[in-house]
């Protein structure tokens, strides 16, 4: 009787990571969808305050979820012509259904890249509307300086200004991201953000 010994699996995984070429990768956001109970309160906070307009209102009948139902969908645009969008029901019901969930915590949220006096423009408008509830504030980084924003619907949006050297930033944190990542999987925490 002949015995056959295991072989050890010593040839590593084919490679089956997606190429990341420009060409192939997703253009650019098109819209982050939300839900409000406010339209109204909704666009003055946007428009008004955040200074992002309103590039179109859609007033819709549809059949969502086996029943028809009755809407309204804002879009706020971006310099990119990307757009936030939001949702509300006519019926009540419907809009307890859809809505969607507050933010359990803060690291949930959505970010916008912007110039420096964008986001400043932004904080005084903030400060001069003066609504404590949109809880303002900044965080400095280090490779970015970010304002921390509560919209009308208690979703959490971040107005980042890049570190000057952003390139180079983004090019050494590109250079080592599957490293980074295999140590900080591997048990190794320690932080590699320089810039702080
Ligand atoms: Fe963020």
């Amino acid at each position: 009787m002949t015995q056959t010994a295991t072989q050890p699996q010593t040839q590593t995984q084919p490679q089956t990571r997606p190429q990341s070429e420009p060409s192939s990768l997703p253009l650019r956001l098109h819209h982050h969808a939300w839900v409000t109970d406010d339209q109204e309160v909704n666009r003055r906070f946007y428009e008004d305050v955040i200074g992002l307009p309103l590039v179109a209102t859609w007033t819709e009948r549809e059949v969502l979820s086996g029943a028809e139902r009755a809407y309204s969908h804002t879009l706020y645009g971006l310099a990119d012509g990307s757009a936030l969008a939001f949702f509300q029901f006519a019926d009540p019901k419907d809009q307890e259904e859809f809505k969607t969930d507050i933010n359990v915590t803060p690291l949930r949220h959505i970010a916008f890249k912007v110039e420096a006096e964008t986001q400043e423009a932004i904080r005084e408008r903030i400060a001069a509307a003066g609504a404590p509830e949109a809880n303002a504030h900044v965080l400095d980084h280090g490779y970015c300086v970010s304002l921390y924003v509560t919209d009308p619907n208690g979703l959490i949006l971040e107005f980042v200004v890049d570190h000057p050297d952003v390139e180079k930033i983004d090019a050494e944190r590109r250079t080592t991201a599957h490293a980074d990542l295999a140590r900080w999987v591997a048990g190794d925490h320690t932080s590699n953000n320089d810039w702080r």
